[in-house]
Formats: C-alpha cells, structure tokens, sequence
C-alpha cells in the first residue's frame, strides 16, 4: 500500500482515487478507531514542563454510514468538540486513526489532506462569532473557493454562492450584506451555505442550533435534514439536547469523559438504555406525557464529573454510578454488546460500556 503521509503527486493521486470511489448508502463512510487526544498539561512561564495531560479523547472508536446521521451526546467537556476536530484534522491526534473511506486522515499533510478536507466540512454553533462581521456574506460563503478554485473559477463564482443562499432559503439578493443584517437562524444559514459550499460528502456540525430559539431551531433542522436527502450527505451532530438528536439521528453516540459509554440507533439508545450514564440522562428529559411522566423513575447523578486530567481508574462513570462495584475501579468496560445480550434478538444488544448493563425502564425522549 502506498505511503499516504508523505505529499507527493503519487500520494495525492492515490488519495483522489480513493475518495472519488463511490460510497454505497449504509457502508462506513468514516471509520474512527482508538480516537486520542492528550492536551499536555504544563507549569512554569519560561521553563515549561509538562506535568500531566488532559485526556479530552481517550481511545473512542465508532463509524459514521453513508448517509445516516449520528449523533454526539454527553455533558460539557465530556470531550465532543474534540472529537469534531480531530475528524476535520484541525486538532492532531496523540494516537488512532481517523479513516475516511479508508485513508488515515490523521497521517495525511498537505495537498492529500487538502483533497480529503474539501469533503469534509463543519457547521459551528455560535452563528454569532462564527462569521466575520466585516465580510459580505457573499464573501463568507464564496471564501472556502480561494482554497478550493477548481470547485468554483473564477467568473462563475457569484451565481454559485447565489445558488448556495437559494438552497438554505435565503434570498440571493442578500448577497451584498453584512451578517449583522441577519437574525441568528438566517446566520446560521450562511454558516450551513459556507459548509455546503465545497459539495462536501460529510458535514460535522457542531451544536449547530444550541445558540437559537427554539422555534428557529426546527426551522434549522429542516432545512439540515431536507439538504441532507438533496445532496446524500452523512453528519455527525453533536448536541446537549436529547430531543433535538433523538429527532435528526439514526443513530446516537453517548459520550462520558472522553469515552464512547453507549452507542445504538435512537430507538435502542432512547428506549432501551443499558449504560447507568444514558439512563440518567434520559430519565433527566422532562416528559410532556403525565401518565409517563407519574410512573418513570428519576436517576439523580451525585458528585461532579470528575476531572479529564486524572479520570478515575476501571470505568470513569464509577465515581457517580449507583450500580459501581469492585470491578468497576479496576476493569475498564469496553464498548461492546453486552455479554448477556449477546445473539438475543433485542434492541438492548447494543454496544455499552458497562459491565453490569441492562434496560431500565427511563421512558424514551418523544
Ligand atoms: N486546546 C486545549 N487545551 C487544553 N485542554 C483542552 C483544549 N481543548 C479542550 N480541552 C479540554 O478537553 C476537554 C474536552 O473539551 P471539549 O471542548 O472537547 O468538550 P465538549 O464536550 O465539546 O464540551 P461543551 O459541551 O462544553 O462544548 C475539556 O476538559 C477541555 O477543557
Ligand atoms: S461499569 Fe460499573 S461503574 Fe461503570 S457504568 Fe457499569 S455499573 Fe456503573
Ligand atoms: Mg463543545
């Protein structure tokens, strides 16, 4: 196999053929395996020594199917940021691989990881700092083809970033304006225009609607899922809101201090939990239904979520779990189905992280 890491016209060759090869729907089109990264942790001003690390993603592996959604779901700082910008090689992996139809991404520089980034593309929360107040929109959108001018020569450029601000629904008159001119979800638009710009294959988005109302969030999300259908794209979104992500993915990763806890479609994450962690937050949702509200039992996490730089040793949920026993601090659980759900044809073999896994009943997010 050839050598991908070094940027030379062979390697870029041999990268183009592989990223122009089709994908079937529902065959991996990101595989991610043993995902780290360690943010080295330092003391001294002029003499700096490295005195720990911050283990923000620590071995997190998953696949993201040709045109599915998978949602990214865990409490703050559990490590989803990072993990998007290891996928886009905007953070440098300490270890594992990031294989996007089955190029490692993280050894690739140059112009082969150019080629690769032009199909993958990211969608950031804040709609607000995420565009440059000085530039038109026209130019927010129409920046990524100073990069990439094979997508858009020169000349033609103007009708394609018109055509982009037609498919997120905004008026291609607008082309002139400044973002201050637009009200959050129609910034967020543009957002999705500049990454829809490059005719990407996968879209990593980022809290793409945690910074809108929540009416303008569904508007958003239409939108997302209507592209998606329009142009087969495959996201990765990443959110706090377990509503918002039952409702766009397939399936949904559930993440806990840089570690995958529990990963299914949404109907086994939301329905048939088997990971303590999931459970809890499920049984956090508030329930509009009464009767379903008056007989599901309420998981109350105790204690903080302990520190990324020195997470508790076995499985790192153990500090809050009310399940823990001895093994837990000496056995780290591997995402896998479960033992006891092995070759039993139920939603609750599943991967989960836990050595002692079974459903309970949290009542699913609607
Ligand atoms: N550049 C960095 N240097 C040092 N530590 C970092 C860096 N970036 C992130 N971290 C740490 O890594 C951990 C994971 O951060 P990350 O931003 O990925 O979390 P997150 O799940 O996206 O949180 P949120 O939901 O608040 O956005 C946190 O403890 C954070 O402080
Ligand atoms: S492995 Fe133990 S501590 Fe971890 S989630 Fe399962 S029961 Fe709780
Ligand atoms: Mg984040």
């Amino acid at each position: 196999m050839a050598d991908l890491s070094k940027d030379d016209e062979t390697t870029v060759e041999a990268v183009e053929a592989a990223i122009n090869a089709p994908v079937d729907r529902g065959e991996p089109i990101l595989q991610v395996r043993n995902l780290v990264k360690h943010f080295p942790l330092t003391q001294g001003i002029v003499f700096k020594r490295t005195v720990g690390a911050v283990k923000a993603v620590d071995g997190i592996s998953f696949e993201l199917y040709q045109g599915e959604t998978l949602g990214i779901v865990g409490e703050s700082g559990c490590g989803k940021s990072t993990v998007a910008k290891l996928l886009m090689s905007l953070e440098t992996a300490t270890a594992g691989e990031v294989l996007y139809k089955g190029q490692d991404i993280t050894k690739l520089s140059g112009k082969a990881l150019k080629v690769v980034r032009r199909n993958i593309q990211m969608v950031f929360q804040d709609p607000y700092t995420s565009l440059n107040p000085r530039m038109t929109v026209g130019d927010i959108i129409g920046e990524p083809f100073d990069i990439h001018p094979e997508v858009a020569p020169k000349g033609s450029r103007r009708k394609k970033v018109q055509d982009l601000l037609d498919v997120v629904g905004l008026n291609p008159e607008y082309i002139n304006r400044y973002p201050h001119q637009f009200s959050g979800g129609q910034r967020q638009r543009i957002g999705i225009a500049r990454g829809l710009a490059l005719n990407p294959e996968v879209i990593i988005c980022d809290e793409p609607v945690s910074a809108l109302d929540v009416s303008v969030q569904a508007q958003v999300i239409n939108l997302m899922e209507n592209l998606q259908d329009e142009f087969n794209l495959s996201y990765i979104f990443i959110a706090h809101d377990l509503s918002i992500v039952r409702h766009i993915s397939d399936r949904v990763g559930v993440m806990y201090l840089g570690k995958m806890a529990e990963i299914g479609s949404d109907a086994e994450i939301y329905e048939y939990p088997t990971h303590p962690y999931t459970q809890a937050l499920l049984s956090a949702v508030p329930v509009p239904d009464p009767e379903a509200r008056a007989h599901r039992e309420r998981i109350i996490l105790t204690g903080d979520v302990p520190s990324p730089a020195n997470p508790p040793s076995g499985c790192r949920f153990r500090t809050r779990c009310w399940k823990a026993q001895d093994k837990c601090a000496t056995d780290v659980p591997l995402l896998a189905i479960p033992e006891r759900f092995k070759g039993v044809d139920s939603p609750a073999a599943h991967d989960s992280a836990c050595h002692f896994a079974e459903v309970k009943d949290v009542v699913g997010v609607a």
